[in-house]
């Protein structure tokens, strides 16, 4: 009964539609807003702009429930333009997907992005043609529909922001784990790696039940992370998850590399581990590969944080952004002879600052930092991460390669996190009360490494 009767409204309202169309005049502006943007609005899905933006915009937040405050709303922004409807913000907005570099996200969005196109499209151009409604007086900004959050946190919680972010504080630190975790970075001409190559192999056949889980770090930095988002949603029950965006700290991506190697068995061979306990339970195949509180863990964290609060939208103000301006190196400082008051295990975050010849004074923001804990030898000691002044500037003249410092002056500053701020949040930079002391490099000629690492003698420090 239901059927037919469903049945019956589609025909006569195809018959009443086509009938129609032959006196109609274009269509009203509010009658392509009812039919084609208040569903966009309606939608539960996401906006086509999630293939760029992770979260903080979304088409939704420029429609209004009413068709002509949504107009005005558009006009007051400057999104809409009339003598040119096709020139309009709003469409170019719509289309920037369409640009993407990643043919993969480009492609699940087309439909999306072309039916948002077409609705915003048609509607404006209808608007256009509607002079009183052109020419109605603005809204107040109250009155405006806009995303609800500043600009610099949208440019923020961009995907490919958060890519480029990965790549200076997580994969720049993949070093550590060589050769196990990045295949890609072995080089069977590189005489230096022909043991590791032979160990490697000699590994994987003596534990090929842990062989799948050893590629972590792949080719691409977009695909390492694609696989550390996919490990994370598919965490067993229990289980630690690879990237914990409630506790970043208890990812596990920081635990294995903290811990120790597994007990042996009866057999004499390790172990195999799981990922389903705490630290203390924990085990790793590769040993201790990384400390509490050293510089790769305070990236990791800090990178892991700021994903999670930008996937749940967690930012809203400019204040509440991170830096985002940390470039991972290889070029080395190190403390040694430490003061005695500096205990083992306590956290210090060492800054560099160069020599302006021009001004003959030190910089007063720093070029470089890093943290490590003070070891049982009385040392300090860890890699570099280069400081961006100002992160847009960073990716244009920063690689790889070219992320190094030149040679010459160099003043070290010294802070210890005597008051444990660390341990409540990896990701703190040390301030004022925590400064212990500086010590001048004279001619540091920064080489990779930790064999060429850039020395201070504790006792130096002033
Ligand atoms: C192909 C990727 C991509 C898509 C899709 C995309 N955007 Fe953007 N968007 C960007 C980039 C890149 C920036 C940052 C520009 C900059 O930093 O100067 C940006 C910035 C913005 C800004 C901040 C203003 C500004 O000038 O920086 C807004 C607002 C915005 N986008 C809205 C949208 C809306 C709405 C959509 C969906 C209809 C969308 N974007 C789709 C890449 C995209
Ligand atoms: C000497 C080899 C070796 C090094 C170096 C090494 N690991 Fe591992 N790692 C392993 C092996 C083998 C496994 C698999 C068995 C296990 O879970 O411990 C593993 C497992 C892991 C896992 C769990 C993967 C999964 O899917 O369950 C993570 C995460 C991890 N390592 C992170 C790291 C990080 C980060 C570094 C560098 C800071 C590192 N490891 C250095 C050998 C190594």
């Amino acid at each position: 009964m239901r059927r037919s009767f469903a049945k019956t409204t589609t025909v006569l309202t195809l018959v009443f539609a086509g009938g129609a169309s032959a006196f109609a005049a274009d269509p009203t502006p509010a009658s392509v807003f009812d039919a084609r943007i208040l569903p966009i609005f309606r939608s539960s899905q996401p906006s086509s702009c999630v293939q760029c933006h992770l979260s903080s915009v979304d088409l939704k937040q420029y429609i209004l429930p009413s068709h002509e405050k949504t107009f005005l709303s558009l006009r007051d922004q400057g999104l809409v333009d009339l003598k040119e409807p096709k020139n309009s913000k709003i469409l170019t907005l719509i289309s920037m997907g369409e640009k993407d570099l990643d043919k993969g996200a480009k492609l699940i969005h087309e439909k999306m992005r072309k039916a948002e196109y077409d609705a915003f499209a048609g509607w404006i151009e209808a608007c256009s043609k509607d002079e009183s409604l052109c020419s109605l007086p603005p809204l107040t900004e109250a009155e405006r529909a806009q995303p609800e959050h500043p600009v610099e946190v949208i440019r923020h919680a961009r995907k490919s922001r958060l890519v480029d972010s990965f790549v200076r504080t997580v994969y720049s630190q993949r070093f550590r784990c060589f050769p196990c975790h990045t295949p890609h970075d072995i080089d069977p001409t590189n005489p230096q790696h022909q043991a590791p190559m032979k160990n490697m192999k000699k590994f994987k056949e003596e534990y090929p039940q842990v062989v799948e889980r050893m590629d972590i770090f792949k080719e691409t930095p977009e695909a390492t992370l694609a696989y550390l988002i996919e490990r994370s949603r598919k965490t067993h029950d229990g289980d630690v998850p690879m990237l914990d965006l409630r506790d970043p700290k208890n990812s596990l991506l920081v635990l294995k590399p903290l811990s120790k190697l597994p007990p042996k068995g009866d057999d004499g061979k390790l172990t195999i581990p799981r990922s389903s306990s705490t630290l203390d339970a924990m085990s790793h195949m590769g040993g201790l590969k990384m400390h509490r509180d050293d510089q790769s863990y305070k990236s990791f964290v800090a990178w892991i944080q700021d994903y999670s609060k930008v996937v749940q939208g967690q930012y809203k103000s400019v204040e509440e952004l991170p830096a985002d301006n940390w470039f991972g190196s290889q070029l080395m400082v190190r403390v040694l002879q430490t003061p005695d008051e500096w205990k083992a295990g306590t956290p210090v975050q060492l800054f560099v600052h160069a020599w302006n010849a021009k001004t003959e004074s030190w910089a007063p923001k720093p070029i470089a930092f890093t943290q490590g804990t003070v070891t049982p030898k009385h040392m300090v000691n860890g890699a570099l991460f280069l400081l961006a002044p100002d992160n847009r500037e960073l990716t244009k003249d920063w690689s790889r390669e070219t992320a190094k410092l030149p040679r010459g002056r160099y003043l070290v500053k010294a802070f210890v996190d005597s008051h444990h701020k660390l341990a409540k949040d990896p990701t703190v930079i040390l301030g004022e009360g925590d400064f212990y002391g500086q010590a001048e490099i004279r001619s540091a000629r920064w080489r990779e490494g930790f064999r060429q690492a850039e020395t201070i003698d504790g006792g130096s420090l002033k």
